[in-house]
């Protein structure tokens, strides 16, 4: 599953303790495995080879520089959402043919850097934003490589904040639009269009609804080219499981098992965008706690980790696997889940320092006991993790180490207070700022 083991009562991330990378880099602090990046990326390449597919690494997942190059020294190509998650896979030096730019939203600035940068492909999702592209393409004498990312209204059975797929979301259009897009905007200066886009939620913990999208692409496809329109690629987006609760996501081997044999022989470039499958379980967060405490019948473990570092159980009520990094007791994990009840445990809530009564990463655990100054380890945090943290209540943000065998790297340092009000201190004319007064 992952590289992240207890040896001798013990949290390892590969061959370092996490106690060691704990005191030697502060908390709150992700921790990332090297190998289990690497790992689950091959996994997915090599499921998926017979097509030859693009695994194209879905950025917004897990952001980080460090983790990108390391990827794409794997060969992994990228999937980005804005022109910031552009810069960065520029600035890591990817061959720009082999990004896929997606999001309902594109800005003229996000475009006109794309066409600039000769991206491999748009997944664009309206006929307006297919209008845009195609004026600012032809002002830029370029011409965009476009899939279009259609809505099959299938049901992935996920959160309803990260449903994609169905009928009334903003994402993609329907089947019948995208027969009328095509007719319309084939011939259109500036655009190539020539793909298909899917992705209907994330985490889909079955099979089923890539099976049931793909075969919905196809028939379309067949359609698109009985009319007439050469089309030579279909992204399959992302969307595949990742284990939080026990080993609960399909292996990368398992999609591939049922998708695989509906794309064979199709005459179609297959491109993928996986996130969470990648990256989720390769990272974990290390809090310490600071106090515990109990009002009423609860009982709380106060940690320096908080919803600015970790929003996921706040915002989808998701469920992070949590515990001590060195229990005592030597208590240690048979398996992560939810339902793990071990005796010598009591049920606590695991909670961060911010002022909301929505800042918990844990809820009712049964959890061995914490004292002051204990760490504790919230798993499969590397996707959605680091990247959705935030400064509220002027909170600096975590630092991010990335595990390599015995070696462990700063890939990106403790946030500073000097960090928080970098972008303000331009700002000259609060009072306190004024020229001072001359006395007369
Ligand atoms: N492609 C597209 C077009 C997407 O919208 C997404 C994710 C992906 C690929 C990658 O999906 P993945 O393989 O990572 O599941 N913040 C939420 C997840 C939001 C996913 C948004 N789109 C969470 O923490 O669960």
């Amino acid at each position: 599953m992952d590289h992240f083991d207890y040896r001798g009562g013990v949290l390892h991330c590969e061959s370092l303790d996490v106690p060691a990378l704990a005191q030697r880099f502060g908390t709150p602090l992700y921790v990332y495995s090297h190998q289990t990046l690497v790992d689950h990326y091959q996994r997915f390449r090599d499921a998926f080879a017979q097509l030859d597919a693009t695994v194209c690494f879905s950025v917004k997942s897990c952001h980080n520089l460090a983790i990108l190059d390391l990827l794409k020294a794997q060969g992994s190509a990228f999937d980005v959402v804005s022109g910031g998650e552009l810069s960065r896979v520029l600035e890591i030096g990817a061959d720009p043919k082999r990004i896929v730019f997606a999001g309902v939203g594109k800005s003229d600035d996000d475009i006109r850097m794309a066409l600039d940068a000769g991206i491999g492909w748009f997944n664009a999702e309206s006929e307006a934003e297919l209008d845009n592209i195609a004026d600012i393409a032809t002002r830029q004498g370029a011409t965009a490589q476009i899939a279009l990312r259609i809505n099959p209204d299938v049901d992935p059975h996920t959160h309803r904040y990260t449903t994609t797929g169905t009928r009334e979301t903003k994402f993609g259009v329907d089947l019948e639009r995208a027969r009328r897009i095509f007719r319309d905007f084939a011939d259109r200066p500036g655009l190539d269009l020539a793909g298909i886009h899917l992705h209907i939620g994330s985490p889909v913990n079955t099979v089923e609804p890539y099976v049931a999208c793909v075969t919905k692409a196809l028939s379309l496809i067949d359609e698109l080219r009985a009319d007439g329109h050469a089309i030579r690629a279909i992204n399959v987006g992302g969307g595949f499981g990742a284990h939080y609760d026990g080993s609960e996501a399909p292996a990368a081997s398992a999609y591939a098992e049922q998708i695989v044999p509906l794309l064979c022989g199709r005459d179609l470039e297959v491109l993928l965008e996986p996130g969470r499958s990648i990256a989720a379980n390769a990272g974990v967060l290390v809090a310490r706690t600071l106090y515990t405490k109990t009002s009423g019948d609860r009982q709380f473990v106060i940690v320096d980790g908080s919803i600015t570092d970790l929003i996921r159980p706040a915002l989808y009520g998701a469920f992070h696997f949590a515990w001590p990094v060195a229990p005592r007791a030597g208590l240690t994990p048979p398996q992560r889940r939810a339902d793990l009840n071990l005796p010598g445990t009591t049920v606590v809530d695991i909670v961060g320092p911010v002022c909301e009564s929505g800042d918990f990463l844990a809820k009712d655990r049964h959890l061995p006991h914490l004292q002051r100054g204990d760490l504790i380890a919230i798993f499969s945090t590397g996707a959605y993790g680091f990247v959705m943290s935030s400064q509220y209540n002027s909170r600096p943000r975590a630092a991010e180490v990335l595990v390599h065998g015995d070696d462990a790297k700063v890939i990106r340092r403790r946030e500073t207070y000097d960090d928080l009000v970098a972008a303000e201190r331009f700002v000259t004319s609060y009072p306190s700022h004024a020229a001072p007064k001359k006395t007369p």
